[in-house]
């Protein structure tokens, strides 16, 4: 088989060329992209005269029936025709003979591959976000059952002030919503349309790339040639989005190891998506959750991978940028399993409430309430923390907390001190009267819940 790119080439590729260069085996699963783009491609070009539209639709239906034999892996792709485009063009001529060479009038493979992959990504981030939508709707029913399940608010990993597990779970909610808006955001710049950029200098032809952009799906169309074939900045933008994912679903997959470690017990995982060791028989490993944090690392490096492959290059189109495909599909990939994997772990989860509670109490995480109710009986805060921090002292030389301490122990540190200061350094009312918007309180998350309820109504329509 001659080429279809080999005009000036006195010599075939040596095989081993052949297969350094090739993209089939990662790029074939653009091919009903690769079609439909050329199917549209095709269209136009017959529509505006550039083919006899007689020949356009001979080409059409042709395209049509390879993409039906592919689906139902009737055809076989070859590393010698290089890519999916060569491959789909290929076997378009071998079936229809000198028709099928027309199609590539008016393009090239640089804006062939530029459409390609950002309908490809279009596709691709559309999931996401239905990933996305399915994970925050498990947070936010997992938070509507624990709104007054109390458990340490940490920095530093040392017990801070108390929250609720509800809060706790919804300040991963506004992470995944951010990363659903960011994706959002992102696919307005994937969703341009590349085709008529040709090689880097669009052409002498007068297609129609309106018609092509609507007939795909495009908001709109690149609007400089030698841009349409060298941008790659939509991949290195979803790359990030999808490592910010990564990022939201490590820091919570950190926390689940933890929790579910004898020293915290705060939650265990269902064993479903827990595993057993091969020596020691009486181990439960959080396996889902480390995998999860663990793949964090390769979305990161195929960020890196593709901003480092693009730094230098001259415009317009370099092969180079045939490295873009790889990493972006590594990384979609990463994260379309991660995240239902994550989601159903936490939706089985158990959540151990008394443990939580238990740990709450360690701490004096009441101590700044206790300061607070010095406040509001006259005392400056500065001296309100010291007598705080006195009594935090006097507790641990007793080993009691701060709510076991009798009146007259509180009194001795101050005299200020009435009843009513154990009211305020009860856990459950330390969150509950946090009203302030964005706080723990209960009711401030019961209607957080209820906006959440809302807006994944949006987002579901
Ligand atoms: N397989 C190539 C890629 O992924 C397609 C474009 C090739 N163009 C070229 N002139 N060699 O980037």
């Amino acid at each position: 088989m001659k080429k279809l790119s080999n005009g000036r080439l006195k010599a075939e590729a040596d095989s081993f060329t052949d297969h350094f260069h090739s993209s089939i085996s990662f790029d074939s699963r653009m091919y009903k992209e690769d079609i439909t783009g050329s199917i549209a491609h095709a269209r136009m070009l017959g529509r505006q005269g550039i083919i006899p539209e007689k020949e356009s639709l001979i080409i059409i239906s042709a395209l049509e029936d390879i993409l039906k034999d592919i689906e139902s892996g009737k055809v076989t792709f070859d590393e010698k025709a290089e890519d999916i485009h060569m491959n789909v063009e290929t076997i378009l001529i071998d079936r229809i003979g000198s028709v099928g060479k027309k199609l590539h009038t008016g393009r090239s493979r640089n804006d062939q591959v530029a459409l390609d992959i950002r309908m490809y990504l279009k596709d691709q981030a559309a999931d996401i976000k239905g990933l996305l939508l399915k994970l925050l709707t498990t947070l936010n029913n997992i938070a509507r059952d624990n709104t007054e399940t109390i458990m340490p608010g940490f920095t530093h990993l040392q017990n801070a002030q108390p929250v609720t597990f509800a809060h706790h779970v919804l300040a991963y909610f506004e992470m995944f919503l951010r990363d659903d808006e960011r994706l959002s955001d992102c696919l307005k710049r994937v969703n341009v349309m590349p085709l008529g950029s040709c090689a880097l200098a669009a052409t002498t032809y007068r297609l129609d790339r309106d018609m092509v952009a609507r007939e795909l799906g495009f908001d709109s169309v690149t609007r400089n040639s030698l841009d349409g074939v060298s941008d790659r900045d939509f991949a290195c933008e979803l790359l990030f989005c999808l490592s910010l994912i990564m990022m939201h679903l490590s820091r919570f997959c950190e926390e689940l190891v933890l929790w579910s470690s004898q020293q915290f017990k705060f939650i265990e995982i269902s064993d479903a998506y827990a595993t057993g060791s091969s020596i020691m028989p009486q181990k439960k490993n959080p396996d889902m959750a480390e995998l999860i944090r663990g793949k964090t690392g390769r979305v990161y490096g195929e960020l890196i991978a593709l901003l480092t492959t693009l730094k230098g290059l001259p415009l317009a189109y370099n092969k180079d940028m045939q490295e873009d495909k790889e990493g972006v599909f590594d990384a979609v990939d990463t994260v379309k399993m991660c995240l239902p994997v994550f989601t159903n772990m936490i939706a089985t989860m158990t959540v151990n409430k008394e443990n939580m509670l238990a740990s709450a109490r360690l701490g004096f995480m009441n101590a700044t309430d206790c300061a607070d109710w010095l406040v509001r009986h006259g005392v400056p805060f500065r001296d309100a923390h010291g007598i705080s921090g006195q009594l935090v002292m006097y507790c641990i030389e007793k080993g009691k907390s701060l709510e076991e301490l009798t009146l007259e122990e509180f009194k001795a540190v101050s005299p200020v001190f009435v009843e009513s200061i154990y009211d305020d350094i009860d856990l459950k009312s330390c969150v509950n009267r946090r009203t302030v918007k964005g706080g723990p309180a209960k009711e401030c998350v019961d209607k957080v819940i209820e906006e959440n309820d809302r807006l994944l109504k949006e987002m579901m329509s």
